[in-house]
């Protein structure tokens, strides 16, 4: 037996092919012609342990590749079976399983001795006991910051949350709020159908959601729901080309008061406590006259410029005010549409973009911000309440 490098080589002179390549030398690859006796393949076993039971290696993948690997020991003595007599090929194969089985051991503890499990790293030792690296903290959204600051707000004067689903049918959506089929003001809320005949959509508004809360209230006749007192939060759709004015989806929360007697003055004080407590005592309201085909009268509320405190500027386009939410008293077709006696009960309503609220708290100019994903501008608002 001769001995190259790492490489034992088995010599004899009966006239077999042998190839033996130096594991760590990819180009050290030597043919000899061999003939392989029982007793000097157990003797091959022997030396090859010994020098692994001696080994000083502690490299795990250095080891790995001198023994484990296509080019390394174990498959090259693995080789030999084919040179070995018929009758020995029993026993000389269960002896080869055995090694190979004794290097995978060792190749095993040390992996676990030097911490490297994977084949990529060179590290040799780790401490385990050392805590692990500190997990970034995310911040909430800022649009789940005003969501949340929205729904507290109407929370304390006794507003319940109602959710819906996003995708809604034509009723829901159009029909039971007063705008019937081919009705012009469904032009301003074009949305995305997902099946016609009968339509299914992403839902324009969250008004939906009080449609399906009254009819809740309708069925029973009134019977333990009214009256009804909710605000609806949730993302809604439209058809509308992206700009930093207008996306193609955002949120809204959706607010619906039902009772007896409900007068325009509870709905004025209702929103003015929510502006209060949302932008500080200085700001101002007023309400405009508008028109929604679901309240009659309608109105919109705009709020003195935060930015320029009613001076003029450009978020406010020099007129000192700001549009934040439209709102009215429900009309009667919407509350008959629903299964609510409009003789008997009449209530409020009112809707607003959470980004639009969110923009003027903030600051922000730009609405694709909200939906970008960009951890520098969601970074702003780790603390923020
Ligand atoms: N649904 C309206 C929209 O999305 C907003 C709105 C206006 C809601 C007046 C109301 C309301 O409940 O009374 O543009």
């Amino acid at each position: 037996m001769q001995e190259l490098g790492h490489v034992p080589i088995l010599l004899n002179d009966w006239g077999f092919s042998f190839c033996l390549c130096n594991p760590l030398s990819t180009v050290n690859c030597i043919t000899i012609l061999i003939f392989v006796t029982m007793e000097q393949l157990l003797n091959q076993i022997k030396e090859l342990k010994e020098k692994i039971i001696t080994n000083v290696e502690n490299d795990a993948e250095a080891f790995r590749i001198k023994y484990l690997g296509t080019k390394g020991f174990v498959k090259a003595i693995m080789g030999e079976m084919k040179n070995v007599a018929t009758e020995n090929k029993k026993e000389a194969g269960q002896r080869l399983n055995e090694f190979k089985l004794f290097v995978e051991e060792k190749y095993e503890q040390l992996k676990l001795s030097s911490g490297n499990n994977s084949p990529l790293t060179t590290h040799h030792s780790q401490d385990l006991t050392l805590p692990a690296d500190d997990l970034p903290l995310g911040s909430r959204h800022p649009i789940s910051l005003v969501k949340n600051k929205i729904i507290s707000i109407f929370q304390r004067l006794g507003f319940a949350v109602a959710e819906g689903p996003e995708v809604e049918d034509d009723f829901h959506n159009f029909t039971a709020l007063n705008l019937p089929e081919n009705h012009p003001a469904r032009d301003m809320q074009d949305t995305f159908y997902i099946a016609q005949n009968p339509d299914w959509l992403l839902r324009t508004h969250t008004s939906s959601v009080q449609v399906r809360e009254m009819q809740k209230a309708g069925m029973k006749n009134g019977q333990g729901k009214l009256p009804i007192r909710i605000i609806c939060p949730g993302r809604v759709y439209r058809n509308e080309t992206i700009s930093a004015r207008a996306h193609c989806f955002f949120h809204q929360v959706e607010g619906l008061y039902i009772a007896e007697n409900v007068s325009f003055a509870d709905l004025k004080q209702t929103l003015y406590f929510f502006v209060q407590e949302m932008f500080g005592k200085d700001v101002k309201v007023r309400f405009r006259p508008s028109y929604f085909p679901f309240t009659e009268p309608s109105a919109e509320m705009d709020i003195s410029c935060l930015i320029c405190g009613g001076e003029g500027c450009s978020v406010c386009k020099k007129t000192g005010w700001v549009e934040i939410l439209g709102c009215g008293m429900v009309h009667p077709n919407v509350l008959d549409n629903c299964g609510i006696d409009s003789n008997k009960y009449n209530g409020f309503a009112f809707g607003m973009g959470i980004e639009r609220i969110a923009m003027l708290k903030y600051q922000i100019k730009d609405l694709r911000l909200f939906s970008e994903n960009d951890v520098r501008f969601l970074k702003q608002f780790t603390g923020a309440v």
